[in-house]
This record gives structure tokens, sequence and C-alpha cells, in this order.
């Protein structure tokens, strides 16, 4: 049952994150690892996504990381999160991510990308979060484009769904073939 008054807007959990990129972060190339920078995107998700529900949360997918430029040791990160879109137990969360040299003030978009999170009870089970007030046309845009990013999602993993049901290998050795593998069976 959907509880009419219990509304938040966006800015009540906005949330951002910053954190210095010290050496221990960097890989043997001595760029940042791309895995420290999803750990701060799930940590910021998580904060902004518990505020908003307030219960505790558990990711249950990820969309859009690429990795546009390398973070470098030294630079400040900054993570900015905001809820786009409620569901039922189900929100999602849109996180910006911005690389900053401190010497030279030059900033880096890196990636934007979208974590959908759901909200547990004291029972464990997934439990309904408030709905959002949207308080700019830009939350409205979101929200919007978050709709579409299911849809999209969805349409995506029922046709991978069905092409792995159809797709026979012996049948189409020829693809195999225009790629950069050898076929050794
Ligand atoms: C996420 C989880 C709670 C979903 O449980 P479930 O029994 O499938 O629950 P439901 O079918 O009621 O779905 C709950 C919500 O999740 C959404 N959801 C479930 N799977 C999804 C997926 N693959 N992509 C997007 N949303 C999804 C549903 O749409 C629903 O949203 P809504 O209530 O807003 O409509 C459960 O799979 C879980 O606990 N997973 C582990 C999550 C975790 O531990 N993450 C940390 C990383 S290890």
């Amino acid at each position: 049952m959907t509880d009419n008054n219990n509304f938040r807007p966006v800015s009540y959990s906005r949330t951002t994150l910053t954190e210095l990129m010290i050496p221990s972060y960097a890989n043997f190339g001595g760029k940042i690892h791309g895995g420290i920078l999803l750990s701060l995107m799930d940590k910021v998700a998580y904060a902004c996504a518990s505020k908003h529900a307030g219960n505790y949360c558990v990711t249950v997918t990820v969309e859009g990381v690429h990795f546009l430029q390398p973070v470098e040791v030294g630079d400040l990160v900054s993570l900015k999160a905001s809820v786009n879109y409620v569901g039922n137990t189900s929100l999602m969360v849109g996180i910006r991510v911005i690389a900053e040299n401190v010497k030279t003030g030059k900033v880096k978009h890196t990636n934007t990308s979208y974590f959908t999170m759901v909200a547990k009870g004291d029972d464990d089970k997934p439990t309904q979060v408030p709905g959002l007030i949207l308080e700019t046309r830009e939350d409205g845009r979101r929200f919007l484009e978050a709709i579409k990013r299911r849809e999209l999602s969805r349409r995506y993993e029922t046709e991978l769904a069905n092409s792995k049901t159809i797709l026979q290998v012996e049948d189409a050795l020829h693809l195999l073939q225009q790629e950069r593998c050898k076929i050794a069976f």
C-alpha cells in the first residue's frame, strides 16, 4: 500500500563524498584502480539511498560504469549522488564523479553511473521507500530518464536471455572466424 503522505524531496538525501586519491589506491601504471572508484560510488549510493529510504539498502544493479578518463594520485575525487527515481521498494541513485587536480584546479568528469538499490526492513525483506518530491525541472528530467533506463535495461536482459537459448555455437562458427580468436575445439 502506498502511503500518500510519505514523500521526501530530492534535496533531502543529496550527498557529496570527497576523497583524496592516495598512493595506495594506485595500480602499477600509477593511475587510480577502477575498483577504488567503484567502492566509493557504492558508498555514496548507499548513503544517499538509505537517507531517502530511512532504512538500510542493498545494491541490486549498477549501470553506466564507463571510466572516461584516468584519475591520478593526488586528485581530489568528488562523487555527487542524488535519488533520480523511486519505485515501490527500489530507487535509482545517479552519481556524477569528478576528479580535481588541486594544483591546477583542472576538473575532469570521469563518469556518471546509476545504482539501483532496494530498501530492506527489519525482517530483511524489501520495504517501501518514500515517494520523491521533484523540486526542479532537472529532477523531473532525471526521473523520466530513469524510467526509460529501466525499460531499456529490462528489454536488454530479456533479449540477452532469449539469444542465449537460441545461440548454438555450431551454427555460428562463421561469426567466431571473423573475430580475433582461434577455435581449438
Ligand atoms: C535485491 C533483492 C532484495 C530483490 O529481492 P526480490 O525477492 O527479487 O524482491 P522483489 O522481486 O520484491 O524486488 C524488489 C525490488 O527490486 C527490484 N529489482 C529486483 N531485481 C532487479 C534488477 N535486476 N534490476 C533492477 N531492479 C530489480 C524490483 O523491481 C523491485 O522494485 P520495486 O519494488 O521498486 O518495484 C534481493 O535479490 C537481494 O537481497 N539481493 C542481494 C543484494 C545485496 O546483497 N547486494 C549487495 C552486494 S553483494
